[in-house]
């Protein structure tokens, strides 16, 4: 068999095993792992680790944020950056702004998309109102077309469900086979905290943190999970900040509850401390929940090495930081409660993870596969074309140089945000290829070739 291209000489991270061996590719698909193929390209990669291109799961781009505040990537960024960080597909969200329904909302998001993307796109959808429309109809419809999970908020002022509408959501996603992810934050907790910390002048970024404590979150989690009981429906908890939160979901599993979560870098690498930085840089760090202390990321760990975490995302949601529609936005120095909450990491998650889990001997290169690309394809209906180096999937693949070692550097990084929450991070094994459907689109971290990023409808959850 002569291939259109072929990888050649990797150790080859495959859905069967870890093998040293050559990736036939052809018409974007895997055709074979073997040994002594032969191309019309070939891309000579031995000493490198061939993995599953990244699948980050929790990405928010060009979102609306609050008045004059703008996200610092629109989809051209946000993808390179993407791609840049050896991501192959990404999945970021909708979110309907004011007198939009959701399925204008995902017209929307889509134009703006178009013909923009380096990676592979699939919108999760954001549910912030529970009118006929948007349950009788539009989800539905949007979940039969291919969007087949959304989100929703138990905080943030404006897109905060009631107890009662979470559970209409979610009665949607029982009878049509979606799934359902979580931001668990206990909102009236929190007003209640803010109020008081405005009081007493605790108005700097730190208090970000202190007002959003580890029960706020440890609370809305157990209330979510009581309520996909109630309802009947597996869920997702999303950026899981610690060790409590962690054992409320290890708690609903061994009641027999199929609750999946997510866990990101900044809860195994930043502090609260980090808020407390000099001058307003502390508001660099500002995103919910916030980075918690450091005694807190064994826990996370933990929770990895024992599965309790499917998915490692990076929820990339970047602002800017000098500048007045970004985290500097009007008021935010009075309070930090007008700080837009968001960190960049679409860039920096698969190295950090890298870094930190694989040479760092906590977990292997087939969990960092599992928790990187295979798992969000599954429990997002991508699988088996997304998420595996397997015969008949997509060639998404990623190409990682083990040793090469050199810190984060916001010069290097090609997201719209000017600046990184880990400059000077020092990091072992960085993606040197990305290759989507057979096509290099990153190479030596630089962007390569136009965008061909397409969007993907997905299917149901494997896992369901
Ligand atoms: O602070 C964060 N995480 N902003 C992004 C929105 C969200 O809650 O995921
Ligand atoms: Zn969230
Ligand atoms: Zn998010």
């Amino acid at each position: 068999m002569y291939y259109e291209s072929v990888i050649k000489n990797s150790m080859v991270v495959a859905a069967n095993g870890t093998v040293n061996s050559d990736i036939g590719i052809t018409n974007g698909k895997i055709a074979a792992i073997d040994s002594n193929l032969d191309g019309k390209h070939v891309v000579n990669a031995e000493g490198l680790v061939a993995l599953p291109g990244g699948i980050d799961s929790h990405v928010h781009i060009s979102q609306p944020s609050g008045p004059g505040v703008e996200m610092a990537d629109d989809f051209e960024t946000g993808t390179r950056s993407a791609a840049c960080g050896g991501n192959t597909t990404i999945l970021p969200f909708c979110l309907p702004e004011q007198g939009q329904t959701l399925r204008e909302a995902v017209a929307a998001y889509r134009k703006k998309a178009e013909g923009k993307c380096m990676t592979d796109v699939s919108f999760h959808l954001i549910v912030n109102d529970t009118d006929p429309v948007t349950i009788g109809q539009d989800l539905p419809a949007l979940i039969q077309a291919g969007y087949t999970s959304f989100k929703v908020f138990m905080t943030y002022a404006n897109l905060a469900l009631s107890d009662r509408q979470i559970l209409e959501v979610m009665a949607v996603a029982k009878e049509h086979n979606a799934m359902i992810m979580v931001h668990a934050e206990n909102e009236d907790a929190i007003e209640f905290l803010r109020d008081k910390a405005e009081l007493i002048g605790d108005t700097g970024p730190f208090y970000h943190a202190p007002t959003r404590p580890i029960p706020v979150e440890r609370e809305a989690t157990h209330r979510a999970i009581s309520l996909a009981e109630i309802a009947g429906v597996p869920l997702t908890i999303v950026h899981v900040s610690n060790g409590e939160t962690t054992e409320e979901i290890q708690r609903a599993r061994q009641r027999g509850l199929k609750v999946f979560a997510e866990t990101c870098p900044q809860y195994i690498t930043l502090t609260a401390e980090d808020l407390d930085r000099a001058g307003f840089e502390g508001a660099k760090y500002v995103c919910s929940p916030p980075p918690r202390s450091a005694q807190e990321w064994p826990k996370i760990w933990d929770g990895i090495q024992n599965k309790t975490f499917d998915i490692f995302s990076s929820d990339h949601c970047p602002f800017r930081f000098n500048d007045s529609a970004g985290k500097d936005a009007p008021g935010a120095r009075q309070s930090f409660r007008n700080i837009p909450n968001g960190i960049p990491g679409v860039e920096t998650r698969l190295p950090i993870l890298f870094s930190e889990g694989v040479v760092q001997k906590r977990i292997s290169l087939d969990h960092f596969a599992a928790i990187t690309a295979t798992n969000h394809a599954r429990l997002y209906g991508l699988y088996p074309r997304k998420g595996a180096i397997a015969v008949g999937a997509d060639a998404d693949v990623t190409l990682w140089d083990p040793s090469l070692t050199k810190p984060i550097r916001q010069s290097d990084l090609h997201h719209g945000s000017d600046y990184t929450p880990w400059e000077g991070f020092e990091v072992t094994g960085w993606p040197v290829y990305t290759i989507l459907r057979g096509i290099t689109i990153m190479k030596d971290g630089q962007p390569i070739g136009s965008p061909i990023g397409q969007h993907l409808e997905r299917g149901v959850a494997d896992v369901l």
